[in-house]
């Protein structure tokens, strides 16, 4: 079975071609252009995934070796997302779609995130807890089911990628700068300053607190000492901003009593948060899934996968399907 998966929600544009459900090719481009405006312009991400679909597509067909004609369906992110990136992919799926004369899947994009833990060569069992960190996204899921998944709690404000590109910002690095602030902290003492750490109840996240005394401790420190300590500050920021996520999946497993945790998104890149959890699974006997990191940010495999569980399952959309920006985890 040979699938061809479109993931545009934001400012990734990538195909990936899957042979039963195993990813063959991941073409990934990332659009460069937002970097100097500190955050993804919408109009711009549509029209630059209008620019390179056709090109990545023709690349991840060459580097996996099967012809177009030889596909037998179309996968494509449906939500949540920008409208305008949505609308490029899921256009350009139903035209490939019409045109094969093949079947054509709706993938949520969250619950790819989540079912890209199943992409390595090891892999959770049903079910299992998934910690989703991102840009845009921070929750806690309990996945029961390829299509039967538990939102358990969430973030009020900004996700926790979002918090780290804020704070990068405001230390003058490119956006997204959450890599920029990993690679910095590591040279620096994560205790070397106190930041607040919101108390929420349950298992709801908030960054809009930290991010503002941030600001304030910026302003009175002032450019010198911060250039001089910036190790210390990256990594005192970012223990700060990691801490709620080692709380609420504890409480989370302990009270579900589940012993294994995925953790996928582009924040699943991080350095201390990989050791922390790593830590933290030893301890407490779990067993710990992290994705490839080309399978962590934004890629078309993960969407491949999720459409593999819908393709098993005759779960097939029609043309007139509209994209759903707001989509939730189980809509
Ligand atoms: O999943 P993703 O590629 O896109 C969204 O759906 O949002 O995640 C991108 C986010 C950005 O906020 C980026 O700064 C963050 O992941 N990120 C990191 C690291 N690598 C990427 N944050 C902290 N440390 C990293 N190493
Ligand atoms: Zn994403």
């Amino acid at each position: 079975m040979n699938l061809l998966a479109i993931e545009s929600s934001c400012d990734d544009t990538s195909v990936s071609i899957l042979k039963d459900g195993n990813p063959i090719s991941n073409v990934v481009s990332s659009q460069v252009i937002h970097s100097n405006f500190g955050g993804v312009v919408p109009e711009m991400a549509s029209r630059e995934h209008q620019k390179n679909i056709i090109h990545v597509t023709k690349l991840a067909l060459d580097q996996s070796g099967i012809d177009l004609l030889a596909i037998d369906a179309i996968a494509f992110t449906n939500g949540p997302g920008l409208p305008g990136s949505l609308m490029v992919g899921s256009s350009f799926a139903k035209g490939l779609s019409l045109g094969l004369n093949i079947p054509l899947i709706a993938v949520n994009h969250m619950e790819a995130h989540i079912l890209a833990l199943l992409l390595g060569e090891k892999n959770p069992d049903f079910p299992f807890l998934c910690l989703v960190v991102s840009g845009g996204h921070t929750m806690v899921v309990k996945v029961d089911d390829w299509n039967r998944m538990e939102v358990l709690g969430s973030t009020r404000d900004d996700a926790v990628g979002e918090a780290f590109d804020k704070c990068a910002k405001l230390l003058g690095f490119d956006y997204p700068g959450g890599r920029q602030i990993d690679e910095t902290a590591k040279q620096g003492n994560p205790n070397a300053f106190d930041f607040p750490i919101a108390q929420m109840p349950g298992y709801q996240f908030s960054y809009s607190g930290v991010k503002t005394s941030f600001l304030y401790f910026l302003k009175e420190k002032g450019p010198d000492f911060i250039q001089k300590n910036l190790a210390d500050v990256c990594a005192s920021i970012q223990k700060a901003l990691l801490a709620p996520l080692f709380i609420k999946t504890k409480m989370a497993m302990t009270e579900l009593g589940i012993n294994q945790i995925g953790i996928t998104g582009g924040v699943a890149a991080n350095s201390a948060l990989r050791e922390g959890f790593k830590e933290l699974a030893e301890k407490n006997r779990w067993i710990l899934y992290v994705p490839d990191f080309q399978y962590c940010t934004d890629n078309a495999a993960m969407i491949g996968k999720a459409a593999m569980f819908k393709w098993q399952a005759k779960d097939f959309c029609k043309f007139d399907l509209q994209t759903e920006p707001r989509l939730k985890i189980g809509q």
